[in-house]
Formats: C-alpha cells, structure tokens, sequence
C-alpha cells in the first residue's frame, strides 16, 4: 500500500474548512457507481468541500457497500478532503488501515468499537483525524469518555444503514449536549450530523451546532449538484452568522 502522506499530497487540511463556519460533505452512497471519478469531479466543480464515504458491511447494517479499495480509488480522484464513515462490524480491526488508505477523516461508531481509546489512537496515528459516530439509539454519555482522545463526532441522525430516510431531531439536543461539553472540558472538537439532511433540515442542524454536514439524497438526487450544494451551504452558514 502506498504511503498515506502521497495519497494525501496536495488535499488541504479538514481543519482549514471551517474557518467560514459549517460545510455541507455530499455522501457517495446513491451516486452512478459506474462512473464513479466522474462523481467526484462533478460534485467538486459543483462545490464540494470534502466528500463523505459511507462503507457498510453487511452486518453492522443490512447493506453492503464498498471498502478499502474504494476509498483509495476515491482518494486518488478527489482533491478535497474525504471522510470515510465506516459502519462495519470489528471496526478496531481496520479503521486504521482507512487513515493509511487516505482516508482525512476516519468516523468510527462507538457501538462496535471494542477498544475506543486504542482505536481512535491507531486512527491518529496513522495521520487521520479519529472521529466517533452515534447512532439514534445511543446517548451521548456513550461517547462521553472517549471525547479527549477523539478529534470529532458524529451525530447519526438517521438509523445508519440506508440514504433518503427521515430526519431525527432528537439528534439536534445530541449536538446540544456535545456542545456543552466541549465548552465544559476545553476539548477540540468538531460536531458533525449525518441523515434526512435537506434544505428543511439543513438549519437546524447548524443552529445546534453541526459543523461537518453530510447530505446524501439530497444532493444526489437533486438533479443540479451545484444548485443543491450552494442551497444548502448558504442556508446553514446563515445559521451562524
Ligand atoms: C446513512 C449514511 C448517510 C447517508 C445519508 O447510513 O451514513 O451518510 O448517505 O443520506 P441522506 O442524506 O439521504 O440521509
Ligand atoms: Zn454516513
């Protein structure tokens, strides 16, 4: 496998992203799977920030997507950041090897994790920014240990599995939480909501605190990546102003 830091060369740093406030990441789980550099480039012209991968197993949630190879594939054709989002079972087996495959943000969820702190070290280690994902069934007291060894999280607020189902604003007091907290502790880290996320939804996320905002279906299905892109981009960056 080749080096990470030549898979990376070029791809500014997730931390840099921020500095205008949140950004909206397009999910390529319902994109043209034939054509899938064409899909990267496509929703980089249209203003992609960063990309967010969503590799599923089979198990830890009923559909099976793609792994490793794909990451890397993608990796080499995007020029932004990518955030790769595993739901897999036994994910202190190979989460790090996502960070060596390029991935800039490698989102683990702490319902399969054995060994958090292990882990989300092996992440960092291996030059990725290690971030934690909830599910809508688990509370934030879950995570709430793990926090000083995490460099995100991530609020699910969808049950993960599937793109194009119904927001959870449960997820929103999540965020709520997670705020307070990293205030509280002085902890860095960045706040992320992932499901049901679309232009009446979009502001809420923001308001609470999401800064790393993935959008599936609706910008995939849009028909016009760019028009949903921007739409959604203004919409939450109003949030906080
Ligand atoms: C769901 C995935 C999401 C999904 C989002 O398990 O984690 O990233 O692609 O799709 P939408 O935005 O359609 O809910
Ligand atoms: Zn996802």
């Amino acid at each position: 496998m080749r080096q990470q830091s030549s898979l990376k060369e070029g791809v500014s740093p997730v931390s840099n992203l921020l500095d205008d406030g949140p950004i909206v990441l397009p999910a390529l789980l319902l994109c043209d799977f034939g054509h899938l550099a064409d899909e990267v480039a496509r929703l980089e012209s249209a203003g992609a920030k960063a990309i967010h991968l969503d590799v599923m197993d089979g198990r830890f949630v009923p559909q099976l997507t793609y792994g490793m190879v794909v990451v890397e594939a993608v990796r080499r054709a995007a020029t932004v950041p990518i955030e790769v989002h595993l739901m897999i079972e036994e994910p202190d087996q190979t989460a790090a090897d996502y960070a060596r495959a390029g991935a800039d943000i490698v989102t683990v969820h702490i319902e399969g994790l054995a060994n958090p702190e292990a882990t989300l070290a092996a992440i960092t280690a291996a030059g990725s920014r290690a971030h934690l994902a909830i599910s809508p069934g688990t509370p934030v007291e879950r995570v709430q240990p793990f926090l000083a060894a995490a460099a995100g999280v991530l609020v699910m607020s969808v049950d993960p599995g599937f793109g194009g189902q119904a927001f959870q604003p449960a997820a929103l007091d999540k965020l709520a939480q997670l705020r307070l907290l990293r205030a509280e502790h002085g902890l860095a880290l960045q706040l992320g909501i992932d499901g049901g996320i679309a232009a009446g939804t979009i502001a809420a996320a923001a308001w609470a605190g999401a800064e790393l905002i993935v959008a599936g279906s609706a910008v995939i299905r849009s028909g016009d990546y760019a028009a949903a892109i921007r739409e959604l981009q203004q919409i939450a960056r109003q949030e906080v102003d």
